[in-house]
């Protein structure tokens, strides 16, 4: 495990100096001294540059693989404090969002930084709502897929397609542009997702239906078969309400970073959004809840955790949904998630595999390996779970987390191509391989 000291802490006593909010260095190759503005709580890694051993060198640049300690952007959406396991979209806690609002009006809340009023609500839910079909040619695309694509990769690929529909979101510094294309994003999202999931079951495409909600909506375009008119059940239309806000944004992840590093291209933001998609997409993110029900079925039954649990403290496995980069205490997405799994059990009956998820979770909260590293259970950890009961294929799990997290990706796109300060992104490295050498030719080389 990595110390919790780092090495470069030399001395913990307190400064007898007066405060000032610049960081003191001194660069021991040539004793010269630095003083490094402090903001926000961060220096500027530029700040570094100037520290040289001599006039051709480049000077000195952080190293930060995997951005472990790396501010990328300032932000004004998504407030995170891991130690304490909180998580705030513009100021509101995920909790009182999760009692109170939904998911359409959570989206506007982060795309737009303030909750709607009631007009605006009315315009929001109107647009999005009459931005859900997708043009027929799309089902043409969806046609060539085999029957078991993973519908991730489906996804991906028409969310890039619609970029070739709408030439007009290259118009990226137009504010109403920008507003088309957050409609028809938030709008088509379900409905590719949804075509998707009915090309791999052989069956018909369902149109949308305006007059249902946001979520009722996709449950129609998923399940609806020969009812004339599809009634969503309204607990399991709740409770996909509420797992849509809880996945609606999370700041510098993964996915979002994607987002805004291939958004500061200046590419459209269909294809952004295609590369944010295929983000999410790997087990280590998104594709968890996939990969949760997957060890859930694999460890078979709960005799066998306790021998799981050991290969994954050998290092031979991954306790699939446990850990985070930033919850170092329990995720509180997680929290609600379990209290949905019990309100969905109860209309669809209870989940078998919740028995071996819940003895995980119990021998893990207690166990030293998992204490000591700080690991717990992650919003992927119940989901799926629920998405099961709710009679959807593993496959199409991580597409549930995609199409709420859309509204999220927008408003970090939206907000880096706003800020002054952001270029096209372009991390330095660090060059370890050969210096020059000359070309041997093929007749020579052993
Ligand atoms: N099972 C077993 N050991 C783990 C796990 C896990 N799920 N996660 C972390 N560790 C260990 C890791 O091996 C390391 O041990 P050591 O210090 O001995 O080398 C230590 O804990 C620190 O882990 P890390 O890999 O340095 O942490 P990270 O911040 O790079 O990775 C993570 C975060 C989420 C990728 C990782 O915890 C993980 O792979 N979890 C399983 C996949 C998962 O559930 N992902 C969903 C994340 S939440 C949804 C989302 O927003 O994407």
């Amino acid at each position: 495990m990595s110390s919790t000291k780092p090495e470069s802490v030399i001395n913990d006593k307190a400064p007898s100096a007066t405060r000032r909010d610049t960081l003191s260095i001194t660069d021991n190759r040539t004793g010269r001294q630095y003083e490094l503005p402090i903001k926000n709580e961060t220096v500027r890694a530029l700040d570094l540059r100037p520290m040289k051993v001599n006039d051709e060198d480049f000077g000195l640049m952080g190293y930060d693989p995997a951005f472990t300690n790396t501010a990328s952007c300032s932000s004004k959406i998504t407030f995170i404090d891991g130690d304490k396991g909180i998580l705030r979209y513009r100021g509101y806690s995920i909790e009182e969002l999760a009692e109170k609002s939904t998911y359409i009006e959570t989206a506007y809340l982060i795309l737009y930084g303030e909750l709607p009023d009631k007009s605006q609500l009315a315009d929001w839910s109107y647009h999005v709502t009459h931005h859900t079909f997708i043009h027929e040619s799309i089902k043409k695309f969806l046609d060539g897929f085999h029957y078991d694509a993973h519908p991730m990769g489906m996804l991906i690929s028409t969310v890039a397609a619609l970029s070739t529909f709408y030439p007009d979101a290259k118009d990226i510094f137009n504010p109403e542009s920008r507003r088309k294309q957050t409609y028809r994003l938030i709008g088509k999202m379900p409905t590719l997702a949804a075509f998707a999931y009915r090309h791999s079951l052989g069956m018909p495409f369902v149109y949308p239906d305006n007059d249902l909600s946001y979520c009722g909506n996709f449950l129609n375009m998923l399940f609806r078969t020969t009812e004339l008119k599809y009634r969503p059940n309204p607990t399991l239309e709740r409770a996909l309400d509420i797992l849509f806000i809880l996945h609606a944004d999370h700041e510098q992840n993964c996915s979002s970073t994607a987002m805004r590093c291939v958004g500061s291209s200046h590419v459209d933001p269909y294809c952004a959004t295609a590369a944010a998609t295929a983000a999410l997409y790997g087990p280590l993110h998104g594709g968890a809840n996939e990969a949760v029900l997957r060890m859930l079925v694999e460890i078979g039954s709960i005799n066998n955790v306790p021998a799981y649990i050991k290969r994954v403290k050998a290092g031979e496995k991954l306790l699939m949904g446990f850990g985070h980069r930033v919850y170092k205490n329990y995720d509180p997405r997680a929290r609600i998630v379990k209290h949905i799994a019990y309100e969905v059990f109860d209309v669809m009956g209870k989940n078998p595999l919740i028995e071996i998820a819940l003895e995980c979770e119990r021998i893990a909260l207690e166990d030293d390996y998992f204490v000591s590293r700080r690991l717990y259970p992650n919003v992927d950890f119940y989901t799926g779970l629920i998405y099961q009961s709710m009679g959807f294929p593993m496959t199409m799990f991580p597409v549930l987390f995609a199409i709420p997290r859309t509204s999220g990706w927008i408003a970090q796109w939206e907000e880096m191509l706003l800020d002054p300060e952001q270029k096209i992104s372009r991390p330095r490295q660090v060059y370890l391989g050969h210096d020059l050498r000359s070309y041997t030719p093929l007749d020579r080389r052993g």
